[in-house]
């Protein structure tokens, strides 16, 4: 498998063309971003355990019947994934308020919700990723109707499947975000699962075991990454 041109350079990842037209290599960065890209800083190893710990997610949602974009892994920094024509939102799916929630609706972070919540955000860095419903997403032609219902219920499959992983590795997952595309007609899961992309709180303890850290300069986030890592790899092997 060869590495060929830059196809994208997002604020975590780079995207390259490889010399099978379906794929592409996609390698994983230690540069950490917040708030709409005005915090900037560097997540020692963040790129190897995002990778890492991105694939076993993926082959677990894989074998629980959600089509992922994953192919395999190439090193401990890269992996080989379709070549998603990418939906330009996000799946947002919420077990307990934190983060945007808490600030919106004015309720503590922690009050945990009846049920799981599902937001769509469009895709836009200079509007700051709007929230829009599903009403939007078709009007706009983002996506079909019946596309932007797959995507919110497979959002809460993927909630169930990594609340099953992760509640072994002591670990509470309080929301995440998700990325989908078309590849051959059907909706593929893209885009990654990891510390960047979730909030997770330790069962026991609520210590906070993600990007927050870093947002909110807790300190000890390289800890946290290696720490999810450590615990899903030894539940899932
Ligand atoms: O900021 P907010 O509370 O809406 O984030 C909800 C979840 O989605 C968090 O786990 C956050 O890490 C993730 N997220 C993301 N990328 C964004 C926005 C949110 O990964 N652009």
């Amino acid at each position: 498998m060869e590495k060929l041109e830059l196809k994208y350079e997002g604020k975590a990842k780079r995207v390259y063309d490889t010399d099978e037209k379906e794929y592409f290599w996609v390698a994983y960065k230690d540069d950490a971003t917040a708030f709409n890209g005005e915090k900037k800083g560097q997540i020692v190893d963040k790129g190897l355990v995002n990778n890492q710990l991105s694939a076993l997610f993926f082959e677990e949602l894989e074998k629980a019947g959600i089509p992922t974009h994953f192919v395999r892994l190439l090193s401990d920094r890269d992996m080989l994934v379709r070549r998603l024509d990418m939906i330009p939102l996000e799946v947002v799916v919420r077990n307990i308020v934190a983060g945007s929630l808490s600030k919106r609706l004015g309720v503590e972070e922690g009050f945990e919700l009846s049920r799981p919540v599902v937001e769509l955000y469009y895709k836009d860095d200079a509007l700051g990723d709007p929230m829009v419903n599903e009403s939007h997403v078709a009007a706009m032609g983002w996506a079909s109707g019946e596309t932007a219902r797959k995507i919110q219920e497979m959002g809460l499959k993927v909630n169930s499947i990594l609340q099953g992983i992760l509640v072994k590795a002591g670990i509470q997952l309080i929301d995440f975000k998700l990325e989908f595309g078309i590849y051959e007609g059907k909706v593929y899961l893209g885009d990654e699962i990891s510390p960047d992309t979730c909030r997770y709180w330790d069962i026991e303890t609520r210590e906070k075991l993600d990007k927050d850290r870093f947002r909110r300069d807790l300190g000890k986030v390289e800890e946290a990454y290696q720490e999810v890592y450590r615990r899903v790899k030894a539940v899932l092997s």
